[in-house]
């Protein structure tokens, strides 16, 4: 009997030997359009390959497709696990022909997979077609030889198919299997066609039509192929089953969920079985695929689903969260097919642990709730909506739940009563908004936040997105459009653009829709709504209208590598400093990151070192960088980095980085750098390339300031450094390494000359050493007056008294000029300031170069003159002095 792993292969194989490229199954979380929640079948992620508006290498593809269907057009949330064959998660097998071939081969590979390598008897199968498609009859006819009657016409919607409500569609064939008549059930189309005899195994979609929004449809260019098989159906018939959950894959997990609450797999608890396998398949994929659960859109509907798994765990008696306790035996059914749930295998447990512990604790109360509710009731009535609002708004339990907790009494939720009660509180918060005294300008925004709910990041795993353009606003006032020139901000509902936060700028990139373009220059949160700040360059750009998001990768990815790196230094910060070393703010720009953190005093260069070497181990060492949600106490209890004083919503993100060779020195025993972040990060550590410190700096009091750099930044700046060290080498016709040496020899070379020439210069001022010879004799005084070049400062003084010593007793006068900057000092021996002071001597001479001034001491006189011009006329007026007062 083939597992469903064998069939996955033999339907992919068949393809890949018919000419088809296998192409890998895209994210549960539609990259490539706004209006879709998640994946639903096989043919969205090549929806413009369909419409010609891309093309790729191939033109033929095959994949096992993950799908989820909770919610929008294709919902089977309600009947899972009640029914044989509904699903929230599936995979879906397909082919694909992109204009290539169309029904006279789509059908004949269908009929000869189905037929000869999964062996299904030929008389077991009929079809159907479009009521109108004579062609499709005919080829069934000629390749199958059925009969008319195993060729039904159906004239609905049911052989027409739409992915939603706009994109590629058209008529469809599909085929199906009579399980036999000891099964109730007619053929489709007929009155009892909802019975199980006859099972839809495979639908082939022949796409020739895009739908509009409008209700428009055109004829597209091109006629393509798009086929789906639900893997659990043709599972379940070639394992001759008739229930999907009868399959192997899926009994295994039913078995691990009997398992894990000690209950029998086929007992009363069948059906919360059931539930259970298949929300374990969509909560962990949808996990893997980076959807958290939260309030509000994709996060909401995730919430929804695990929640419903956990009532079911919980009528099973457990006491202890289960969910989480599943993962591995999923793991090991599907691992090997979706590399992705093996590598979030952590997050998926530990969100689920998480959810489902906070989610027990209101779970009992809230259910005893809904029995007091029920107590009050007519027999048979439904729930009053005001109720079900309680038990969502207090308990945590989403309609959904409710409903199918009464499903189970036959009853239902009075539906007005909850819109109601919703819309109350709704406009109760708004007021409260209103009345907070935030500026106008932010109206708009908590306007759009009502209307729309938070915009949805899709940036954690995206660099390129779809999204639809919600409202485009300038100066407070939804305009509706902008054209080329204007600057606003553009509203959408979702983005990989990442909103300013948390130290991490906002991403720029490009919008374009069908009309126009716009660049972004910023982009920023209010309220949970994202401003795209841009200009719009071409065009005009619309609200309604579908967008193309581009974020700038080179810019993005710099600004990731500074984060990360950001992390990795915090934490070699704690570990050199001590555990008082806490962030107090942070910029993850770029071209540069920038970290402050309490401490007290500078960090010396060797501490630099060995911070910046241990952040580089960590980032050759290359290992991955997880995230994981959980409670913020469940994070701090593991040792995560948080922000004091810092408010955290319900769930936080906690990103880890680094792994420890079991030196049992990180937080968990394991991970080096533990922190609540909800910024974007590098996939490996090795991502950010190798990092370099600029240096520290104070910031404020007790607080310091890192600047560093990564990646190609922190490479160019080494290099530059290099490229100096080399050209000073150069210059001292020296080894690099010998250059700090060569500085340091020379500093000192260089300070013993300097000595040097002062000494020298002073010897030239005297006049060659026989200062002694130049003096005159006036009145019986000696008396030497001399102009000097290039001796000043401090060397004056130095001259002076040396003349003076040589003189033995007499006056000094020596004019001086250095640097631009003439200078007149004097001095007079000690056995005569009795009778001259060099004061008079220096006043004398500055007088006579036409400046004013000049004071020290009787023995030793200096000041400043304009300039020496006249400075013969100076020493003569000198003498003369001497000679009166001699
Ligand atoms: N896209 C088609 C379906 O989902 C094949 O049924």
């Amino acid at each position: 009997m083939p597992s469903l792993n064998d069939i996955r292969s033999t339907f992919l194989n068949f393809f890949e030997r018919n000419g088809h490229k296998v192409v890998d199954s895209s994210p549960l979380v539609p990259r490539n359009d706004p209006t879709l929640m998640f994946t639903n079948s096989g043919m969205v992620q090549f929806k413009n390959l369909f419409t010609g508006a891309e093309t790729r290498d191939y033109k033929r593809a095959t994949t096992a497709q993950k799908c989820v269907r909770a919610g929008g057009k294709h919902n089977d949330l309600d009947n899972v696990g009640y029914t044989a064959r509904h699903h929230t998660f599936f995979e879906m097998l397909g082919n694909f022909s992109f204009g290539d071939y169309f029904k006279e081969q789509a059908i004949p590979f269908a009929w000869e997979l189905l037929t000869k390598d999964f062996g299904i008897p030929k008389d077991k199968l009929l079809v159907t077609v479009y009521h109108t498609d004579d062609e499709a009859a005919n080829i069934w006819k000629k390749v199958a030889g059925l009969t008319d009657e195993r060729i039904i016409r159906i004239p609905t919607d049911d052989n027409f198919w739409r992915m939603g409500p706009t994109g590629p569609c058209g008529p469809c064939t599909e085929i199906f299997f009579d399980h036999g008549d000891h099964i109730w059930g007619g053929p489709p189309g007929s009155a009892d066609e909802d019975g199980d005899r006859f099972i839809e195994i495979w639908n082939l979609v022949f796409m020739q039509n895009e739908q509009f929004e409008d209700g428009s449809m055109r004829a597209l260019d091109m006629q393509s192929i798009d086929t789906g098989m639900g893997l659990e159906r043709i599972g379940a018939l070639l394992q001759g089953k008739h229930d999907n959950y009868d399959t192997d894959l899926m009994r295994s997990l039913i078995e691990a969920s009997a398992h894990a609450t000690s209950n029998d797999p086929d007992g009363p608890g069948k059906v919360h079985h059931r539930v259970i396998a298949d929300h374990l398949r969509s909560t962990s994929f949808l996990i893997a695929d980076g959807v958290m659960p939260s309030n509000e859109g994709r996060g909401y509907v995730l919430r929804r689903i695990m929640r419903r798994a956990m009532r079911h765990v919980h009528m099973l008696g457990a006491q202890d969260p289960v969910m989480h306790k599943l993962v591995p035996a999923l793991v090991r059914q599907m691992g090997a097919a979706y590399p992705e749930l093996t590598r979030a295998q952590a997050m998926i447990e530990e969100t689920l642990r998480s959810e489902e512990t906070r989610f027990r604790q209101t779970l009992d109360r809230g259910l005893r709730l809904l029995d007091d509710e029920l107590a009050k009731l007519p027999e048979g009535a439904n729930l009053p909506g005001e109720a079900a609002f309680k038990l969502y708004d207090t308990y945590g339990f989403p309609l959904d739940l409710t409903q199918d907790a009464l499903r189970e009494q036959g009853r239902s939720v009075d539906t007005a009563g909850f819109d109601t009660a919703m819309a109350e509180q709704k406009a109760k918060a708004r007021a409260a908004w209103s009345g907070s005294g935030d500026a106008k300008d932010a109206a708009i925004w908590l306007e759009l936040a009502e209307k729309h709910g938070s915009t949805e990041f899709l940036g954690y795993d995206t660099e390129e997105a779809e999204g639809q353009i919600l409202a485009v606003v300038a100066d407070g006032a939804d305009l509706g459009e902008a054209t080329e020139g204007q600057t606003v901000s553009i509203v959408v509902n979702q983005s990989p653009f990442y909103a300013e936060s948390g130290g991490q700028v906002g991403d720029t990139g490009l919008i374009k829709t069908e009309t126009g373009a716009a660049r972004v220059t910023d982009t920023k949160k209010v309220a949970g709504v994202f401003l795209h700040m841009a200009e719009v360059t071409l065009g005009t750009i619309s609200r309604g209208q579908g967008a193309t998001l581009s974020v700038d990768h080179d810019r993005r990815s710099a600004i990731r590598a500074n984060h990360s790196a950001t992390h990795l230094l915090h934490e070699a910060l704690r570990r050199a400093l001590g555990d008082h070393v806490a962030q107090r703010g942070s910029l993850n720009a770029p071209d540069r990151l920038r970290f402050d953190f309490s401490h007290n005093s500078a960090v010396s260069p060797e501490e630099l070192a060995r911070i910046e070497a241990e952040v580089n181990d960590f980032i050759r060492q290359n290992s991955p960088v997880e995230t994981r949600i959980m409670t913020p106490d469940d994070a701090r209890g593991l040792g995560a980095q948080a922000l004091f004083g810092e408010k955290y919503g319900d769930e936080v993100r906690v990103v880890s980085m680094g792994q420890l060779a079991d030196s049992g020195k990180g937080a968990d025993g394991q991970t080096y750098s533990l922190e609540l972040c909800g910024g974007t990060h590098v996939v490996r550590t090795g991502d950010i390339g190798a990092f370099a410190l600029l240096g520290d700096s104070a910031s404020s009091a007790g607080v310091r300031r890192i600047e560093a750099l990564t990646g190609q930044a922190a490479l160019s700046h080494l290099r530059d450094a290099d490229r100096q060290l080399s050209e000073i080498a150069g210059i001292l016709k020296a080894q690099a390494g010998d250059v700090v040496n060569r500085v340091k020899s020379l500093a000192d070379e260089r300070k013993a000359l300097a000595n040097e020439v002062a000494q020298l210069k002073r010897q030239l001022a005297m006049g060659g050493g026989g200062a002694g010879q130049a003096a005159k004799d006036i009145g019986g005084v000696k008396f030497i007056g001399r102009r000097v070049e290039g001796v000043g400062g401090k060397e004056l003084g130095a001259l002076v008294d040396e003349m003076k010593l040589q003189l033995g007793s007499g006056a000094v006068l020596v004019l001086a000029e250095a640097e631009g900057k003439a200078t007149v000092a004097a001095g007079v021996t000690p056995d005569l300031v009795d009778r001259i002071s060099a004061v008079t001597l220096v006043q004398t001479a500055t007088a006579a170069l036409g400046g004013k001034g000049g004071g020290g001491r009787p023995d030793r006189a200096q000041g400043g003159a304009p300039s020496l011009a006249a400075a013969d006329d100076a020493i003569a007026q000198v003498e003369k002095l001497l000679e009166e007062t001699a």
